[in-house]
């Protein structure tokens, strides 16, 4: 695991745009994994803003709420159309569909997909409790992707997006940590101090079914990108930040 710490947000997804950028460099075909949420808006304005070519580029989203077709504005569909697809043509785009009429079917269905296709890079945000994707505390190591019941935090997490708490769909299709962890690389992003319990688990504590994020500790190729505010809770960040304050970035030891 590579962890490195900015100095705030915006240096966070700088960071984790240039790997990404880098990446997709001078590649004739590329699967790469997205996500929603806050944390990647900023990422995907940067790609609109360096009008970065993904013609090359296939890319295979995490997840999506059940229940909300592709048209639905609070869909992950709408949400990717809007923030970047619209803007950055891709050669193809994946995600689950919502409201497909047998959702387990739907989700047996990605799985072949994504395994099909091989995730290149897999970038990544993580919840409060510790999940990725929507796979929530509790989920199995060896999870492909699946219909999954969103936690109470989740679903109080997601509310800003929906304009009441029952708006917020209480089931998704989500990888799998295993699907996730067959990634040939993963870069996770997380800022603020809201994460930042669960980055101090992510990086520095046991692997445990209870924080999902641990899993990544076992993946051979991973960079975590954090802000000073999400790495406050990591022992080795707070020593290293004193050390090389002066940097744009720091890396901090951690458990893998
Ligand atoms: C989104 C996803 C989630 C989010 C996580 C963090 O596709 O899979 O795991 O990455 O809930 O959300 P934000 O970025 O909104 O804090």
């Amino acid at each position: 695991m590579n962890v490195l710490v900015a100095k705030n947000a915006l240096d966070a997804e700088r960071i984790a745009y240039t790997i990404i950028k880098e990446r997709l460099a001078g590649k004739n075909a590329f699967v790469l994994g997205l996500a929603t949420g806050s944390t990647p808006v900023g990422m995907y304005k940067m790609f609109k803003q360096d009008a970065l070519d993904c013609r090359h580029v296939t890319s295979v989203n995490l997840d999506e709420y059940i229940g909300l077709g592709a048209d639905h504005p609070q869909s992950y569909h709408h949400f990717m159309k809007e923030r970047l697809f619209d803007e950055v043509p891709f050669k193809e785009h994946f995600l689950p569909q919502g409201d497909a009429p047998d959702a387990e079917k739907e989700a047996e269905r990605y799985e072949q997909l994504v395994r099909s296709l091989g995730v290149d890079l897999q970038l990544l945000g993580i919840g409060e409790n510790g999940h990725i994707a929507f796979n929530e505390p509790g989920t199995a190591l060896d999870a492909k992707t699946h219909v999954t019941e969103l936690t109470a935090s989740t679903r109080e997490a997601n509310r800003r997006f929906f304009n009441e708490l029952s708006d917020v769909p209480t089931h998704a299709i989500t990888m799998g940590l295993d699907t996730i962890m067959n990634a040939r690389e993963i870069v996770l992003v997380a800022t603020g101090t809201r994460k930042a319990e669960a980055v101090h688990h992510m990086i520095e504590r046991e692997p445990t079914v209870e924080w999902p994020a641990t899993i990544l500790q076992a993946h051979p190729s991973v960079t975590i990108v954090l802000d000073v505010e999400a790495a406050s809770r990591c022992d080795d960040a707070r020593q290293a930040r004193g050390r090389e304050a002066a940097d744009r970035f720091f890396s901090i030891r951690t458990n893998a």
